[in-house]
């Protein structure tokens, strides 16, 4: 067997929860492979709306096994919150939710750090969502970080007070204000919470799984052009995003890849700061942002809206290898008249060009759109792609042609049952 993959072709927050909580009942396991409490994704069912941000999307599957990966890194601080808030939910992970021993663990002072930097930034922070993932990356790859398996060695106490007094010493060179005592407490309580659930050497597990003919779903977070190589640097996320970051994030060799599912919304959105060339900052940017409920599941913060950009979705189907794609949130465009689609970005130096530039920070781009016609029905309720309006047909048939990808799903609402499959003989 091989291990299907989904994850975001934009900059995150696509809807990637809820199409692995859909797809979820149809694998044995799903694995997170990178990312941490960065992540924020929603998913709705039963007239309950859940968010989860390192628990993997399967967790509400009875017969699946979820895995948090190597890749991740994860706070013990928020995981337990996690947990506990699936408890209400009669969701007790212990049995099926399987840690990587390998993963990073989030200390308190990297989410001190994280804070440091983005203030020392100013006018040039990342937007970061706070939550120590880039100083968590950074020890990681400077070989100092602390892993999961870790915590349960007799010298963790002596590794934690070095690392602590390393980043003691650099907040103090950026005069950061902290009351590191309180986190210190709430840390070392969730850590031996921690100690309770399987901390166990998931590549094995996952390499076994796929051996015994069990099928495997990795789920990504943030999205491509969030990646730390590809994406829009200096504002991106630290890890991969791509597929690639499935191979390094379970320990899954390249051959073990199978269906890659690209999420994007049928528009587009990015939260935080960096360049965003089909950014709408008018009335229509606004009117998205309202139809779409677009506030970070994470920090709440408004996303800010846009046009879809097929430049950057092509470059993200490039680099990802898509089979199949998932377009989110088309009732969202119900009510537009028309719907603009960028189809090339004009330089300034007057090219047209459908790749993304080096210095997409810097350059001045100019999108250029084709015009399509809107639907102006309600399509919530509608539950077979032959019954879709013409023009969301068109629509769809017009990004295939430019993508050169099937468009299988399509998502009219937030909740499991609001999804469409064009092909019913999926998997
Ligand atoms: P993720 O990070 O990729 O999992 O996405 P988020 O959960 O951060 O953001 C997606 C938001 O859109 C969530 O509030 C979802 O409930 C919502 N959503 C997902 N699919 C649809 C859809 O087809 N239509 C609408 N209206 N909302 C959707
Ligand atoms: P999901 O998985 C949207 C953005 C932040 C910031 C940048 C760096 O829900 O799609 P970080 O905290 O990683 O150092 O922030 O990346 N970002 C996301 N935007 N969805 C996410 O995750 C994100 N995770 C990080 O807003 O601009
Ligand atoms: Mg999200």
């Amino acid at each position: 067997m091989k291990s299907d993959v989904i994850l975001g072709l934009q900059w995150g927050d696509e809807g990637k929860g809820k199409i692995v909580d859909y797809l979820a009942s149809k694998y044995d396991v799903v694995a997170r492979f990178q990312g941490g409490p960065n992540a924020g994704h929603t998913l709705e069912f039963d007239d309950i709306k859940h968010v989860l941000h390192q628990v993997p999307s399967g967790v509400f599957r009875d017969n699946t096994k979820n895995i948090i990966g190597n890749g991740v890194v994860l706070d013990p601080v928020i995981f337990r919150k996690e947990i506990d808030a699936l408890k209400k939910f009669n969701i007790e992970p212990f049995y099926n939710l399987f840690i990587s021993k390998r993963a990073q663990i989030i200390l308190p002072t990297h989410r001190l750090l994280d804070a440091a930097y983005e203030k020392s930034k100013g006018d040039e922070k990342i937007g970061s969502t706070l939550r120590g993932i880039g100083p968590t990356y950074q020890d990681k790859t400077a070989r100092i970080g602390l892993r999961v398996g870790d915590i349960t060695m007799k010298d963790f106490k002596e590794k934690y007070e070095k690392l602590k007094g390393k980043h003691l010493s650099i907040l103090k060179l950026h005069e950061f204000e902290h009351d590191l005592d309180p986190l210190e407490v709430e840390f070392f309580d969730a850590l031996e919470f921690l100690k309770k659930f399987k901390l166990v050497d998931t590549d094995y597990l996952i390499n076994q799984s796929l051996a015994a003919h069990e099928s495997v779903l990795a789920e990504g977070a943030q999205g491509s052009l969030l990646d730390i190589d590809f994406g829009s640097y200096p504002f991106v996320t630290s890890s991969s995003t791509t597929c690639a970051g499935v191979c390094t994030g379970l320990g899954l060799a390249p051959s073990k890849i199978g269906q890659v599912y690209g999420v994007f919304k049928a528009y587009c959105t990015r939260v935080g700061e960096g360049p965003f060339p089909t950014e709408l900052l008018d009335e229509v940017g606004e009117k998205l942002r309202k139809e779409g409920h677009e506030f970070g599941a994470t920090t709440g913060r408004p996303r800010r809206c846009g046009w879809i950009d097929l430049p950057a979705l092509k470059y993200a189907i490039m680099l990802n290898g898509v089979t199949q794609l998932a377009i989110m949130k088309a009732d969202v465009l119900d009510t537009f008249d028309e719907i603009n689609v960028c189809t090339h970005y004009k330089l300034k130096n007057g090219t047209l060009t459908d790749a993304l530039p080096f210095d997409l920070c810097n350059e001045d781009i100019t999108p250029i759109h084709k015009t399509l016609k809107g639907w102006n029905v309600d399509i919530t309720d509608i539950t077979d792609y032959r019954s879709l309006p013409s023009e969301l047909i068109e629509y769809i048939v017009f990004l295939e042609e430019e993508l050169k990808v099937p468009i299988n799903i399509i998502s009219v609402g937030p909740n499991r049952v609001q999804t469409i499959f064009k092909n019913n003989n999926f998997r």
